[in-house]
């Protein structure tokens, strides 16, 4: 045990900003490069913590310089983002979202935290928990989609698998819940807007998983880049100080987003950098990254009295009882004693855990699995290994990726590709041999989308359809077929709005992008080998025009009333999604009956669910609530449980779901999603 107030007594000022600055590596850029990484830096003790390195080489040679040749030899915390996994890449976070299940969301974590580990990585910059309505919103793919109750569930199983049992593990790295907190209710969808919202629909939607993730102890939270209700997350007292630390009781480590302390200059809250490394200081931000700010602006700051030492020494505390608990004063190169690359398996996870993501949208006539051997494939998505891994590949390589067309392959099938367009662009000249292609198939089989980059960071969409010149060679290939089966695998980082495609094709694959194996899943899927259980995390809108949609909507005074022209909706298109929330089919047929409470605390919730279809699948059963509340309306629907059943052709069984008793009347809903014509429901 190292005493850290101790250490801090003997520091200096400049080794106190130092472990309060973290700078990047350049393995990997999302911002301006202010400080390039300087060995004398870590020498001088002036810089603690770094980003963007892994690898058991570089990250133990870095570290030997600190605890070596620094005053006080105190080790460096290396952070790296590890969003859907490390060396081995798993589908994008929504795509695992749509699992529904916290055992997998937690598994995928801990692989990741091991392959971190084993780079020499302590900390890593996930979970992402902002829960987003808006698909127009590139980073939504980086999260757990629309709901708050799923955000917090997968919250803590996230945190469970990158922190394992005690952070001192040597396989464990802290977790950074991000980004704190509304930045996926950016105004209109724009990446970095502002966001502004009520206080109700923040503590609502916005909060709870951050809530979740500080009770699941993580070690971390990172406040987003955006200003909310018109005060800046990196400079928002309120929210940092008395919610997240006050009412929440975080006592970790609040590190900035990229460069975000510099950026309250542009939101025009700082005249300087002193002012704003003041602002973030003060507010509770422990660490700066990317901005240099605290080392350049803090010592003016503290000339000027805008801030206090003693809120340096205490941020300094914080920084220094993580790296305590990471046990790095003990052994520095705990972590980092080989790198672990993508093993068998950790690529049977992925194949796994990737195949069960698939979101079946569409299965007319049985068109899935593929009874054809003889498969045209086209599209550009189909031979495109690299995009699989979504928009953060993290230390994945494109090259251990397997594309479809490689997937189909190796299953066995035959297969013949043209790309016939290229994702984005105009260039249509490859649509006629694309066309030939269909002439002696038996299927066809469309892999269209987005690129890997058209989600992520920075990666906004106004337009909601298929890039690029896609929707003409579907519409081509749909003429062309002549009643042969058209299915569609379609990737994305967001839901699409492609109602056209959909009502075409004879079915429609959700596959988001389901990482390094990607190939193999989804060939799993469309021979059978895997009956498809993903079910979608976020609602599907018909047009970009009914963004946000979500199923937890007030009722309002004029709810939608068809034979009343002056209730809610549109002349020109229906309210509903395209998609509910929870929606997916499966090669199995499910019906649910006999929905029941038994008393108790919690009450327990049961539905008879049976298999009559002709083969074995898995259902996923959701539990909402109606409640009413004198003077406060409340969502029509409000997500409290799910749970899963895996069944035989013919088989039944029973799914049990648990409720806190809820207070004054209210109305259960139990089904397989969110449309109100699929659910069952019962006053309690
Ligand atoms: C900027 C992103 O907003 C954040 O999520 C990420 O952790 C950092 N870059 C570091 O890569």
């Amino acid at each position: 045990m190292i005493h850290i107030d101790r250490l801090i007594a003997e520091m200096t000022l400049a080794e106190k900003l130092g472990q309060l600055t973290m700078t990047a590596a350049d393995y990997a850029v999302t911002g301006p490069v202010i400080t390039p990484l300087s060995e004398d830096a870590i020498r001088s003790g002036t810089i603690g913590n770094l980003l963007n390195l892994y690898g058991s080489g570089p990250t133990r040679r870095i570290q030997k310089i600190a605890i070596e040749e620094s005053r006080l030899h105190i080790p460096l915390l290396l952070g790296f983002d590890a969003l859907h996994g490390h060396r081995t890449i798993f589908p994008i976070p929504l795509a695992e979202a749509g699992l529904f299940d916290p055992a997998a969301w937690e598994s995928t974590a801990r692989v990741a935290a091991e392959e971190c580990a084993g780079d020499g990585l302590h900390m890593t910059f996930a979970p992402m928990l902002d829960v987003s309505r808006d698909p127009r919103w590139g980073r939504i793919a980086e999260g757990p989609g629309e709901d708050p109750f799923v955000g917090s569930a997968f919250a803590r199983a996230k945190i469970r698998g990158f922190q394992n049992t005690s952070l001192a593990d040597v396989g464990a790295v802290a977790a950074c819940a991000k980004h704190f907190a509304g930045y996926g209710a950016v105004t209109a969808g724009r990446e970095y807007a502002s966001t502004d919202m009520s206080e109700g629909m923040l503590r609502e939607v916005y909060l709870p998983p951050f809530r979740a993730a500080v009770k699941a102890g993580v070690a971390a939270i990172m406040p987003a880049f955006t200003d909310l209700n018109d005060v800046p997350m990196t400079a928002n007292v309120p929210l940092l100080r008395d919610v997240l630390r006050g009412e929440f009781g975080f006592d970790g480590v609040i590190i900035s987003d990229y460069h975000a302390i510099a950026e309250l200059l542009n939101h025009g809250v700082a005249g300087d950098l002193a002012e704003a490394a003041a602002l973030a200081l003060n507010a509770g931000v422990d660490i700066d990254m990317m901005s240099d700010a605290y080392r350049v602006g803090l010592p003016v700051a503290l000339q000027r009295n805008l801030v206090a030492m003693d809120d340096i020494d205490a941020a300094v505390y914080r920084v220094l009882a993580l790296k305590e608990r990471l046990d790095l004063f003990q052994d520095p190169y705990r972590r980092g004693r080989a790198d672990t690359g993508v093993t068998a398996q950790s690529r049977a996870l992925a194949r796994a855990v990737g195949a069960r993501t698939l979101v079946l949208l569409k299965n007319d006539g049985n068109t899935l699995p593929l009874a054809a051997r003889k498969i045209a494939v086209i599209g550009p998505l189909a031979d495109a290994g690299g995009d699989m891994r979504g928009p953060w590949g993290g230390a994945g390589r494109p090259e251990d990726c397997v594309s479809v067309l490689q997937g189909l392959m190796e299953a066995g099938l035959d297969v013949r590709h043209v790309p016939g367009v290229a994702i984005d662009g105009d260039d249509l000249s490859g649509v006629a041999t694309a066309l030939d292609l269909c002439t002696d198939a038996d299927a066809i089989l469309l892999c269209l989308g987005e690129a890997a980059l058209m989600s992520g960071e920075a990666a906004s969409r106004a337009n909601l359809g298929l890039p690029g010149r896609q929707q003409e060679l579907a519409d081509a290939v749909f003429e062309k077929a002549a009643g042969k089966p058209v299915g569609v695998v379609l990737f994305s980082g967001r839901p699409l709005a492609v109602p056209e495609l959909v009502s075409r094709a004879h079915a429609v694959l959700a596959a988001w992008f389901p990482g390094c194996e990607a190939g193999h899943s989804i060939a799993d899927v469309l021979t059978g080998k895997v009956s498809p259980c993903g079910r979608t995390p976020v609602s599907w809108p018909r047009t970009g025009g009914q963004v946000p949609i979500f199923f937890g909507e007030r009722p309002g005074g004029r709810p939608f009333n068809p034979n009343d022209h002056f209730t809610s909706h549109y002349s020109d298109v229906e309210n509903t999604p395209l998609f509910p929330f929870g929606y997916g089919l499966s090669y199995g047929d499910f019906e649910l009956s006999n929905l029941r409470v038994e008393p108790g605390d919690p009450l327990s919730v049961k539905v008879d669910v049976a298999n009559r279809g002709a083969l074995p699948a898995e259902e996923t059963v959701f539990l909402f609530l109606n409640q009413k509340k004198p003077g406060v309306t409340r969502a029509l629907l409000e997500l409290k449980g799910f749970g899963k059943i895996s069944l035989n052709p013919s088989e039944q069984g029973t799914v049990t779901l648990t409720l806190p008793p809820p207070t004054g009347r209210a109305e259960l809903f139990v089904g397989p999603n969110a449309a109100f014509s699929s659910l069952l429901s019962l006053s309690i």
